[in-house]
């Protein structure tokens, strides 16, 4: 069963109606990971902010469907909405300030979420918040509820937003780059941390990543995004072994191996909204590309079970 379906997801810039992200779909499976992975700028971020219904002013969808337990999220009225994200939909970030309130203790701050989608009052809010940061790992948990986030260091700070997230009882966790601003040690044990939480609440986890290697230690589907669409999907292990898009294997390149003497990094970047290419929008980088790229957009298309690719050339990969 899936618990989360996203549907020819369009994204515009509310003026100039450019597109951002364009026909976006994938399904995520019930206690399942998805990773969404690709270069900054792919529109990972919007896409998981859309599925919050959290887009950033300027940006509206402007086409899809978002359905989570059969009911398009989309359609939900602004309260429905507010009860689903914190509750049942939690989303993590890169930089936990983002989710933290600087002028509040971290006790206060879980306890409210508790208070808001599990109604409890605040002596059982805090009690249970002691509980959850202990849970997460962070030493201290009881005094720690007096701290305010300034007061911790970065890995606490993700532990915090992680006890936060789990307040409101979630049945799905987007975690966007959850381990991206951490020093590598730090980044393993909330790595390890994500594993173990997903396992024991039997969470769905959208895990938004432009690191493949973080992606091969957690997620069961790989979805490769490039300039605002998905390139090719699949089972995470069929994924790194038999990549078929030019840009999933242009990722898998640099990936540092022992094996390895040296990387290949892709040349260029990716191309921003409105100065993406006619055809393919790998065209430009791609290094194995034919006049017939540049000029049609190839179709997304199930060449495996469960691996869908958009290359014209898949059969010469
Ligand atoms: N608030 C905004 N206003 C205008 N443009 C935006 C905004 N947020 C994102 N964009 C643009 O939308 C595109 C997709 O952005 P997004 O943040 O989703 O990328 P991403 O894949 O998450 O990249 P990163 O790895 O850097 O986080 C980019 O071209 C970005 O510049
Ligand atoms: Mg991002």
């Amino acid at each position: 069963m899936n618990i989360l379906e996203v549907s020819a997801l369009n994204i515009f810039y509310s003026k100039s109606r450019i597109p951002v992200v364009e026909e976006v779909s994938f399904f995520l499976p019930a206690g399942k990971t998805l990773a969404l992975v690709g270069e900054s700028g792919c529109g990972k971020s919007l896409t998981g902010l859309a599925i919050m219904r959290l887009l950033p002013t300027g940006l509206e969808i402007t086409g899809g469907q978002i359905h989570f337990e059969n009911k398009n999220l989309l359609e939900l009225s602004p309260e429905e909405m507010r009860r689903v994200r914190g509750g049942k939909i939690a989303m993590i970030f890169q930089d936990p300030m983002v989710s933290l309130n600087p002028v509040f203790t971290v006790g206060t701050q879980i306890a409210e979420v508790l208070e808001l989608h599990r109604g409890l009052g605040r002596q059982k809010a805090l009690a249970e918040a002691e509980r959850l940061l202990a849970e997460v790992g962070l030493p201290a948990p009881k005094a720690r509820l007096k701290a305010y986030p300034h007061e911790l260091s970065g890995g606490m700070r993700q532990r915090v937003m992680i006890a936060m997230a789990l307040a409101g009882n979630p049945k799905v966790l987007i975690a966007d780059e959850p381990t991206t601003a951490l020093d590598v040690t730090i980044q393993a044990q909330i790595l390890a941390l994500l594993a173990s939480l997903k396992e024991k609440h039997n969470l769905s986890v959208l895990l938004i990543s432009h690191d493949l290697g973080v992606v091969a230690t957690l997620a069961d589907l790989v979805a490769v995004m490039y300039a605002g669409r998905l390139v090719e999907k699949a089972p995470c292990e069929e994924l790194f072994s038999k990549p078929l898009h030019p840009y999933t294997r242009a990722l898998l390149e640099v990936l540092p191996r022992p094996e390895k003497k040296s990387l290949k990094p892709l040349p260029g970047q990716v191309p921003p909204p409105g100065a993406r290419p006619a055809g393919c929008k790998f065209s430009d980088r791609c290094p194995s590309a034919q006049k017939k790229c540049f000029e049609k957009e190839p179709p997304w298309q199930e060449v495996f079970p469960r691996h869908w690719v958009r290359c014209f050339y898949v059969s010469d990969a």
